[in-house]
């Protein structure tokens, strides 16, 4: 049984990839990063917070619709990358500052806005996440949040997660979408808005961010060639050409806007 990761470590590796998170196409031109800029762009808003910023792509796609963002992770190599970004885009009202998704650096309702995309699934815990942030945000205000989901179906459900978890060792959950709906819920947010987006990638590519072994890609290649035909119609896998065996494929990503009873 493999221990779980904890969450200095997670922070640590993210540092170490930092630059290439920054360069990776499928995280700054996803379909779920123009959605929630588009969610955003209905209000202006006062403070925004963006927890687990990475490289702050989120950060910078709402800043438009607020007056001040603060740009939230803790891997120190990504808060480099927010204020090297935002100084080239001229966004003078985002701020990069060190914060875990369960301590954000602002008093009891002061956030207008928060936003949260493709982290939650490294988070330790989703409840004490949810009730943090139900704390930062004004009643009334606004959480848009995205991340990598799992199917209903149990099957399909530990494929994707077995699979994410041997890619990386900080992941800890990509939940279905009605895990999502009942915590959201019981955190007090209502859901105004909910859609499916996917991210598309290729095998060796997303293995390379986040440094896979040989061995390891050699043995993660062959389960995409005998993956299962619900995963192989589910996930959109396709062997790619090339040289290299390699394969594309798309995860499903749970989108939704909510409002903080
Ligand atoms: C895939 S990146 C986020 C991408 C970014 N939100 C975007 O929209 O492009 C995941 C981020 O989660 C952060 N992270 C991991 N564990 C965390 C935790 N417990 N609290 C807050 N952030 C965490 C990592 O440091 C990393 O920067």
């Amino acid at each position: 049984m493999t221990e779980p990761v904890r969450r200095e470590e997670t922070a640590d590796q993210f540092s170490e990839h930092a630059a290439g998170f920054a360069s990776a196409a499928a995280h700054f031109s996803a379909e779920s990063l123009k959605l929630i800029g588009e969610l955003a762009s209905d209000a202006h808003y006062g403070l925004a917070i963006d927890v687990a910023t990475g490289p702050g792509f989120t950060a910078f796609e709402v800043a438009p619709y607020c007056d001040r963002v603060i740009a939230t992770d803790p891997a120190e190599g990504m808060l480099d990358q927010v204020r090297r970004i935002a100084k080239e885009r001229g966004l003078n009202n985002v701020e990069a500052r060190h914060a875990y998704a369960d301590a954000l650096p602002v008093d009891d309702a002061a956030a207008d806005l928060v936003t949260c995309r493709t982290a939650p699934h490294h988070f330790p815990s989703i409840i004490d996440f949810l009730a943090e942030v139900a704390r930062a945000v004004k009643p009334g205000g606004t959480f848009i949040l995205a991340d990598t989901s799992a199917p209903e179906d149990d099957d399909l459900d530990a494929w994707i997660n077995d699979m994410e978890l041997r890619r990386d060792r900080t992941h800890v959950r990509d939940l279905k979408h009605s895990e999502w709906r009942g915590l959201l819920a019981e955190a007090g947010f209502e859901q105004n808005f909910e859609a499916t987006t996917r991210v598309y990638m290729e095998t060796r590519d997303w293995c390379a961010r986040t440094g896979v072994s040989d061995t390891d890609l050699e043995a993660i290649i062959e389960t995409w060639r005998n993956a299962p035909d619900t995963a192989v119609k589910e996930f959109q896998i396709s062997r790619v050409d090339g040289p290299e065996e390699n394969y594309s494929f798309s995860w499903p990503v749970f989108v939704t806007r909510t409002i903080k009873t």
